[in-house]
């Protein structure tokens, strides 16, 4: 080849790497349950006879995605080949119309926001809770959306991030139900959670929690190709005709064989005695893991706060780690330097194992024995605890006005009165400070400041001091 392929050779270092995975994707590099060298190339054909239309189901894909939405207990199920953010643009096109307000958990993902967008909605944020006790994004409350809803009744619909990024899951049973009560259609961007249906040790999905439409990421938790995803519909409120519609709107018209495949087969396997077998080990595994970690010097793992009303359950996918005297950031790049594990994320305060099925018991103890090396000997650094008490910026035009007007990148002081045009997102707490068509104050200018000065990590900032910010014209 004449031309270099630096992608090629990064996949080799990684290979070579060998490390231990507790990060996405779920298969964890392992295990993706059929010897794939069997059937690629061949597999990865085209709509000939005989194989069906992901776009147009009559033959063996519909029967797939039958027997997918029997396995998750939903009146209809759809495998997605653009990951949730396809299958959440699809989702949010299918239960409002451009214009429609809609009530939206604020520490959602992108793929939300785009999808904002891309409709033309006018979101009302839904702020989660800040747990001051362990700094960290928690639920929200069942009763504020109530609230909400009986104030602003032309929200057409309410869309939920369930489990967090954290893991930590609302009581979405009780908040299913008033949303109903005010005859509004229920969204979860469950991406997080596609194993939960296969285990009673796991918090209820949001399909058993009565959501009307809920997105999975496979790829996340289950054994399944990146990029692979599921879009379920849980009620009759779900216009099935609207839905195949946005479908095709949204998707490629040459959609992968290879991840319609990947979707099945995970979902077959964690529909088997051996996969939920898998599971459930894992899930105990995990619950040992953290006991032993909670008995190491310096070491807290999160295992909740029984004073916040918020935490309904917690999955148990997400082991949260935190050291004294050590920023998470840092937890998570000396585990990869100095021990070979890789972690999902890491904020200020906490470093994040994602576990899978497909963990085994030697990544755990390799796990444990990192952590206590590194509780032993890694050296103390004071770290300043923040208070995150996050300014609520005022809506000024809709998120699509702001982004499709003219932008420039200006000084953060110079914003101070100006509508942003793109988010700025502080980790601690992974919720946007300000968001595309959001008033900036000095408050938040202010407040930006502050987190600067403390080191913590914020998304959206521009230029080469990261110091600018897109506003609109
Ligand atoms: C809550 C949530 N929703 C949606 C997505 C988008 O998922 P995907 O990467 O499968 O497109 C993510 C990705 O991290 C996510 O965390």
């Amino acid at each position: 080849m004449k031309m270099k392929t630096p992608v090629l050779e990064a996949l080799d270092n990684l290979k070579k790497e060998n490390s231990v995975s507790f990060h996405m994707p779920g298969h964890k590099g392992k295990n993706t349950l059929i010897n794939w060298g069997d059937y690629i190339p061949f597999i990865d054909t085209t709509e000939v006879t005989g194989m069906d239309n992901l776009l147009e189901p009559r033959g063996v894909i519909q029967e797939s995605q039958e027997n997918a939405a029997k396995v998750f207990g939903a009146k209809a199920t759809y495998y997605g080949v653009n990951g949730s953010t396809g299958s959440n643009y699809i989702a949010l096109a299918t239960i409002t119309k451009p214009g429609d307000k809609v009530l939206v958990q604020r520490n959602c993902h992108k793929s939300i926001y785009n999808g904002m967008v891309l409709n033309r909605l006018t979101p009302v944020y839904l702020y989660p809770e800040y747990n001051e006790n362990y700094n960290i994004i928690t639920g929200v409350y069942p009763e504020e959306i109530d609230k909400i809803l009986t104030e602003q009744p032309d929200i057409k619909a309410v869309v939920l991030t369930y489990p967090n990024y954290y893991g930590l899951c609302s009581d979405l049973k009780t908040i299913a139900d008033i949303i109903h009560k005010h005859n509004k259609v229920l969204m979860v961007d469950e991406a997080h959670g596609p194993h939960m249906t296969f285990s009673d040790k796991s918090p209820i999905s949001a399909l058993q929690a009565g959501a009307d439409i809920v997105i999975h990421s496979t790829h996340k938790t289950l054994p399944s190709f990146t990029q692979t995803s599921l879009l379920h519909v849980g009620s009759d409120r779900i216009d099935l005709n609207k839905l195949r519609d946005r479908y095709q709107l949204f998707t490629t018209t040459s959609p992968s064989y290879l991840f319609t495949l990947s979707n099945e087969i995970s979902i077959a396997y964690m529909d088997s005695q051996e996969g939920r077998e898998k599971l459930d080990w894992n899930i105990e595994k995990a619950k040992e893991v953290i006991q032993r970690l909670n008995k190491v010097d310096r070491v807290k793992v999160f295992t909740g706060d029984p004073t916040d009303k918020t935490i309904f359950g917690i999955d148990i996918a997400k082991i949260l780690i935190s050291i004294d005297g050590m920023k998470g950031s840092q937890i998570k790049k000396k585990l990869l330097s100095d021990y070979n594990i890789r972690l999902e994320m890491s904020d200020y305060y906490y470093a994040l194992a994602y576990i899978s099925p497909m963990n085994t018991d030697e990544d755990y103890e390799r796990l444990v024995a990192a952590i206590e090396d590194m509780a032993k000997n890694a050296p103390y650094q004071e770290i300043n605890y923040i208070s995150i008490e996050m300014p609520e910026p005022k809506l000024i035009m809709s998120p699509a006005q702001a982004y499709y007007s003219h932008k420039m990148q200006v000084e953060l002081k110079d914003a101070i009165g100006k509508v942003a045009a793109a988010p700025v997102i502080p980790y601690p707490p992974g919720v946007p400070l300000i968001h595309a068509g959001e008033e900036f104050t000095k408050a938040i200018y202010d407040y930006i400041l502050l987190l600067m000065e403390n080191g913590l990590e914020i998304v959206g900032l521009m230029g080469n001091e990261k110091d600018h910010i897109i506003v609109v014209e």
